[in-house]
């Protein structure tokens, strides 16, 4: 399903519209080459290795040549007194949630990891790291 709207804070000046698609990650009905970034967050810790090859292809063909992506991810929690962030992970549903080298690792077969940082957020930690196409 796509839709087109307007970005809630445009005025008449400033005014340009935004599409907003629906979409499984991996198949998304764009052309090739459509976007120069594209954003990652908290999808692929529910997805075994092969979704994710099949999201960060897609991801990679809709990128002009030189793109990036951002992949924010969950990571287990790091600190051991962070109760709350354990718990929420055995809650939530994130069935993959990896350690950052296994995101590297699956990052790298096809992008350049460019940058990357580990987000402690006080409760819920994360891997975010930038790959170029
Ligand atoms: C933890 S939520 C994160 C949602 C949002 N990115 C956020 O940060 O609020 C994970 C989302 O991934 C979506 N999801 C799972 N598999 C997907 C797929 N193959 N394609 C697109 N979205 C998917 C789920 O529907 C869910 O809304």
């Amino acid at each position: 399903m796509a839709t087109t709207t307007w970005a809630p804070t445009s005025t008449p000046a400033t005014r340009r519209r935004w599409t907003f698609l629906v979409s499984d990650a991996r198949r998304v009905d764009l052309p090739d080459g459509r976007f120069d970034q594209v954003l990652i967050f908290g999808l692929l810790h529910h997805l075994p290795d092969a979704d994710v090859r099949v999201v960060l292809s897609e991801a990679h063909r809709l990128l002009v040549p030189g793109g990036r992506i951002l992949a924010i991810e969950d990571i287990p929690a790091i600190s051991k007194l962070n109760l709350i962030g354990h718990l929420i992970h055995n809650i939530e549903n994130g069935e993959y949630i990896r350690p950052p080298g296994e995101y590297r690792r699956l990052y790298t077969e096809k992008t350049t990891v460019e940058r990357e940082e580990v987000l402690q957020s006080g409760i819920c930690d994360y891997y975010a790291a930038v790959m170029v196409k």
